[in-house]
């Protein structure tokens, strides 16, 4: 049997009776989407995203069945493009994959090679999904704030909320690496261990961020912000910011919308950074990848991540989208 004919195991969505439902299968290379590249995927990982399309939420994949994921590592398996060469370590974030086309949760992956990055040297697949979508997106955030005057030797505390999630994770082992001094907000007051592991210096109860701010200022008390929650968690977080201090808005744990006021942004010059993991442009990503193989401690990624099979993702799903995963989750999908 050549390697084309190879079978290989996926986890495939099927749209039945209303619902969505996930079925561990064997699969071939015939069934793989159009693109230039193939890849035996050693890792993909479980990010909240993948949570709701896994539970058929959000109406992000428009047809079944769908094989979901949305980033993967491995090694090149085949390649019509002159930029990779069969055994070259890449990863893949966004571009919908794991959406609109297949995605990370089989052996094997077709893409194009457009949407590819090179694993960056002194990084293996399985370090670089331990990061995955959630941590790219903590360093892109991290990348914007600097970009708009954060830095440590200003002092002062730089909040991060949804501390004990994937994103947040790896924002507060990345800004306490670079110097910072975290507060990380969180929910679950038994993660206070595990996030001061991380490198957090204060641990805000989710009470204290959380409420729609009772005025538009509220005293200047942060430096900076990630905000993963969205919601009313990111109304308060700009209206504690200091003055010209900024957040970056990467997520909608707590909520989509949030109550706004202009007053932080005449009053206080703050700014509002918005934060795109998906459609980021490659020389963007390629910076985010080299500095978060530099800037984050290898001891820290691994203490946050743990590994599981396909066949655990559909409860895994649910788990996330209730807030009650830890870190990272990255998947073996031969496991
Ligand atoms: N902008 C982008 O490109 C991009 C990329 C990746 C992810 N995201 C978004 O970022 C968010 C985090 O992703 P993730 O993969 O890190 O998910 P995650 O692991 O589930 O982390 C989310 C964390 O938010 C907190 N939380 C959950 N529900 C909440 C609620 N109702 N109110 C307040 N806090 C709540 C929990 O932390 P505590 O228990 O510690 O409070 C939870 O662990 C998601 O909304 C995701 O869609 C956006």
């Amino acid at each position: 049997m050549s390697a084309a004919d190879a079978r290989f195991p996926a986890l495939v969505l099927e749209e039945r009776e209303g619902g969505v439902r996930a079925e561990l299968r064997e699969i071939g290379e015939a069934d793989l989407p159009e693109g230039d590249v193939t890849v035996e995927v050693a890792y993909s990982t479980l990010n909240y995203k993948d949570g709701m399309i896994l539970k058929g939420l959000g109406r992000m994949v428009r047809r079944y069945p769908h094989v979901p994921g949305v980033d993967f590592a491995g090694n090149v398996l085949k390649s019509a493009s002159p930029r990779f060469r069969p055994g070259d370590g890449v990863l893949l974030t966004g571009y919908r994959v794991g959406e609109a086309q297949f995605g990370g949760y089989a052996a094997r992956a077709r893409v194009k090679s457009d949407w590819l990055v090179k694993l960056p040297a002194g990084m293996d697949a399985r370090r670089a999904m331990a990061i995955g979508t959630a941590g790219f997106t903590a360093m892109l955030a991290v990348m914007a704030l600097e970009e708009h005057g954060l830095e440590p030797e200003a002092g002062g505390e730089v909040l991060v909320t949804g501390a004990s999630g994937g994103l947040g994770s790896v924002a507060v082992a990345l800004l306490a690496g670079l110097g910072h001094r975290v507060a990380a907000a969180t929910g679950r007051p038994e993660n206070a261990d595990y996030l001061r592991a991380l490198g957090a210096a204060e641990i805000v109860p989710r009470a204290e961020t959380a409420p729609a701010p009772e005025r538009p200022l509220l005293s200047e008390r942060w430096a900076g912000a990630i905000d993963s929650v969205g919601g009313t968690t990111l109304a308060r977080a700009l209206a504690s910011l200091r003055y010209h201090a900024s957040c970056a808005a990467c997520g909608l744990a707590g909520g989509n919308e949030f109550p706004g006021n202009v007053l932080p942004f005449l009053l206080r010059g703050v700014n509002l950074l918005g934060v795109d993991s998906v459609m980021c442009a490659m020389p963007r990503r390629e910076e985010a990848w080299r500095r978060l193989a530099r800037d984050l401690p290898a001891a820290k990624i691994d203490g946050m991540t743990r590994e599981v099979g396909l066949r655990d993702l559909p409860g895994l799903a649910e788990e996330i989208l209730a807030g009650r995963v830890r870190g990272r989750i990255v998947v073996d999908p031969r496991r």
